[in-house]
């Protein structure tokens, strides 16, 4: 499957799948195209230094969300893409994108869904005091972090932890879970009833 991944930032979940992808590890997933809403995100150099295809664009050049969307998916279409990772894209989708790619979406967040939605969900997490927060990858729908969960893993937080260090494990764990529901999606294991996600012979 034709694959491509949106990245806003500074792309270390893009950067592993572009290393499995090389070392053949991405199992039927090939990354076709990196988008970005942001030409200086550390994800567009990680993307050109892979050689892979980059469409990195400044949302604010076009009339409206309208308008960038549709330059995006005019893009998508070319390139005959199938599925769509968000890692670490910090923007909603709009109806143009849901249109063209609804159900094909997924979006990685770092802590357990419905817990902590938005912005700087490790900051929350840790301001609220949880023990445990964690990672969630999920489909993406019109809300913010709200569509149909595929997978969830927790981390522990420690006594007296630092935001640094609860974020190096918590990415830790977004490196691994990732690429592995990827590869389980585009093979065929992940179904949508409803709410409801049917994960068939999860690997790992
Ligand atoms: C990840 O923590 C992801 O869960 C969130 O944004 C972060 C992206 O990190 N949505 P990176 O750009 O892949 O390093």
């Amino acid at each position: 499957k034709r694959v491509a991944v949106f990245a806003s930032g500074s792309g270390s979940n893009l950067q592993v799948l572009l290393d499995k992808a090389k070392n053949d590890e991405l199992g039927g997933a090939v990354i076709e195209l990196v988008v970005s809403d942001k030409p200086e995100a550390k994800a567009v150099e990680r993307a050109k230094q892979a050689g892979v295809p980059c469409l990195a664009l400044v949302p604010k050049e076009f009339a409206d969300k309208a308008a960038y969307e549709e330059r995006i998916v005019r893009e998508l279409k070319q390139r005959e893409i199938d599925f769509i990772v968000l890692a670490g894209y910090m923007r909603l989708c709009g109806p143009i994108l849901l249109e063209a790619y609804g159900g094909r979406i997924i979006n990685l967040h770092p802590s357990l869904l419905p817990a902590f939605p938005g912005k700087d969900a490790i900051g929350q997490a840790l301001a609220y005091g949880v023990k445990y927060t964690g990672v969630t990858v999920h489909f993406v729908d019109e809300g913010m972090d709200t569509g149909p969960i595929i997978a969830q893993e927790p981390v522990k937080i420690h006594d007296h932890e630092t935001k640094e260090e609860l974020t190096r494990r918590v990415q830790e764990v977004e490196h691994r879970l990732l690429p592995q529901v990827l590869i389980d999606w585009v093979e065929g294991r992940i179904h949508v009833d409803g709410r409801v996600v049917i994960y068939e012979n999860r690997r790992g």
